[in-house]
């Protein structure tokens, strides 16, 4: 059998195959947070379409953590029921679910809505990659986020959730906290590597706490920012060893906070030869060769020989994808039947102008064709 459809663990956790959703927001929640019909659908359709392990997408946990009046909330008891049948929709097709749960720091515009300023570890005067207007999260706002946190793992996991993945990556507020850039802070949660990563550290006891010892809990990493006065490749992967040490059973990589539009972001545009696929590969590989927990690489990933070398080669455990399941939800199951098929996404992004329009998630390119 291929190695992409041969099963690997997470923790206890069988996964069926290689390949991994990669988180996705869809813009489709209802306004109050809870699941709506389209995101069964969509689960449905990814789950029918022979993938492993769907990474559902960012999820707020807090008030504070809010980016889009369209994403879904675990912020309290009353979405589980919600989720349950997200859940079942994917089991129900022999695939397993996770949920990515989410902090926006100061990206968390949609708080402003409330009267509120959205929180970052640091506020920085100036700052040629970010305009926004926010204010320093206080040690008690921390201490009630890890809380939030902890709860709304407990809860992905009493609505059938077979993991909880943090996202850690992104410029969202786990990176704003191990980034050197955006944290500034002068007390126990900035400083040196073992501070800027204590937020990180604490989140995943708490929730631990919560889940007991044998529920897997995953985190995306950004492991280098996208400017220079950033976080640092070297940091990045030390960061990546410790949080494996602290406990996290997978690791995902990819990039932290952003620099200039979409050029080395975490969603590159034309991706159009086999050279600019896999664009994280050898932070993967880094990561991987230090690390003793299953890693997913991500970022690219158009063409099945260039997946199946990387998890062939040990540089990753895991190929995780995101737009060109946005166009093919069905691809796994082609590829399983035709691995020379090319992904038809064509990385234009306009997937993702839509979704900040306040559009549902949809391939721009080719809905009409
Ligand atoms: C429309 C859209 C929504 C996304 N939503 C999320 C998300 O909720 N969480 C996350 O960690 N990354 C998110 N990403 C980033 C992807 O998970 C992935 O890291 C990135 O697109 C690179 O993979 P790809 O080349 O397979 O698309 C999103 C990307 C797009 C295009």
């Amino acid at each position: 059998m291929n190695v992409l459809f041969q099963p690997a663990p997470i923790k206890n956790l069988q996964i069926k195959n290689r390949f991994v959703r990669s988180a996705t927001y869809d813009g489709c929640a209802k306004l109050t947070g809870h699941v709506s019909e389209r995101q069964i659908a969509l689960i449905t359709a990814l789950a029918e379409g022979g993938i492993g392990l769907i990474i559902h997408a960012i999820t707020y946990v807090h008030p504070s953590g809010q980016i889009s009046p369209y994403m879904n909330s675990l912020a309290s008891d009353e979405f589980i029921s919600g989720m349950k049948k997200l859940t079942e929709a994917a089991h129900k097709h022999g695939a397993k679910i996770a949920i990515q749960l989410f902090h926006g720091g100061r990206e968390a515009r949609y708080v402003k809505t409330k009267r509120q300023l959205p929180l970052a570890p640091s506020v920085i005067a100036d700052d040629p990659y970010y305009k926004g207007n926010y204010r320093e999260i206080a040690k008690t706002e921390i201490e009630s986020v890890i809380e939030a946190f902890g709860k709304a793992a407990g809860r992905a996991r009493q609505a059938g959730f077979d993991a909880v993945q943090i996202h850690g990556a992104h410029g969202y507020l786990f990176s704003q906290f191990l980034s050197p850039f955006t944290n500034r802070r002068c007390d126990d949660w900035g400083g040196n590597l073992e501070n800027r990563l204590r937020f990180h550290r604490e989140i995943y006891k708490t929730m631990r706490r919560h889940v007991g010892d044998d529920y897997p809990l995953l985190i995306k990493l950004g492991v280098e920012d996208g400017f220079a006065g950033g976080l640092e490749h070297q940091e990045g992967i030390q960061a990546a060893k410790m949080l494996a040490d602290t406990g996290f059973d997978a690791i995902e990589i990819s990039s932290g906070v952003r620099g200039q539009k979409y050029s080395g972001t975490e969603y590159r545009t034309k991706i159009n030869k086999l050279s600019k696929e896999a664009y994280f590969r050898s932070w993967s590989r880094e990561v991987k060769s230090q690390v003793d927990i299953p890693v997913m690489a991500v970022g690219g990933f158009r063409t099945f020989v260039i997946m199946e070398e990387i998890v062939q080669n040990k540089e990753a455990d895991f190929v995780a994808l995101c737009r060109p399941l946005i166009s093919e939800p069905a691809l796994i199951c082609q590829w399983e039947k035709t691995p020379d098929k090319k992904a038809r996404c064509i990385s234009c992004n306009k997937c993702l102008e839509a979704v900040h329009k306040g559009k549902y998630l949809h391939c721009v390119a080719f809905r009409n064709r």
